[in-house]
């Protein structure tokens, strides 16, 4: 499975890319926002096999985003189905390639793919209120603010953490 986006290309991921991994699941700003129970020590081959994983038993199909032109991979972008008919969706970008609009493009064109393809009437978006640029992308991608929510935090200095949830429908 492959999309087309404009001047991005997203595509499975591969272990040809294992070093672009390795440096992503090390770089500050990912590991900052990763969702809770991200490993402490980051395997970027166990992280590429659950990646397969997901497209083999349809649970979280995921995406490279790569340059259309050059190949060059510039970030990630994941879909789990976490209830009936109810997909949520990350990403990342790599710090080089943030600022151009790269999260903005590839989730508007995976969140129309997914409402699409995979049976979904609703896909959730989840970010803490702090990550701004989160917010920015979720609402270029199409998805509206529909909650507020207190979650307990995934950092050792806060019990709790403010979430924004956002949503996409079908029209
Ligand atoms: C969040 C992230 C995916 C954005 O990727 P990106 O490709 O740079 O996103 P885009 O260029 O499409 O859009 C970013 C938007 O956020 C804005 N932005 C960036 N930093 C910001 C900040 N600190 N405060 C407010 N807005 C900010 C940009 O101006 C841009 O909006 P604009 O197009 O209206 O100018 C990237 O920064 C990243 O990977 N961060 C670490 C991991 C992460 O946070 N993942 C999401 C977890 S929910």
């Amino acid at each position: 499975m492959e999309i087309t986006a404009g001047t991005l290309h997203l595509r499975p991921w591969r272990l040809s890319d294992a070093d672009v991994v390795a440096r992503a699941l090390r770089d500050p700003e990912i590991r900052r926002w990763a969702p809770p129970g991200a490993p402490a020590e980051p395997d970027e081959k166990e992280w590429i096999a659950d990646r397969v994983e997901g497209w083999a038993d349809g649970s979280s199909p995921s995406f490279a985003i790569a340059d259309a032109t050059t190949g060059e991979v510039l970030g990630n972008i994941r879909v789990r189905t976490v209830a009936d008919g109810v997909g949520e969706v990350g990403y990342w970008v790599l710090p080089e390639a943030r600022g151009r609009g790269v999260a903005g493009h590839a989730l508007g064109a995976v969140g129309r793919w997914a409402l699409a393809c995979m049976e979904l009437s609703r896909l959730d978006l989840r970010h803490a209120a702090e990550n701004a640029a989160s917010c920015r992308v979720a609402q270029k991608g199409g998805f509206a603010l529909t909650r507020l929510l207190r979650e307990p935090s995934w950092d050792e200095e806060n019990e709790t953490v403010e979430v924004h949830l956002h949503t996409l429908s079908h029209a």
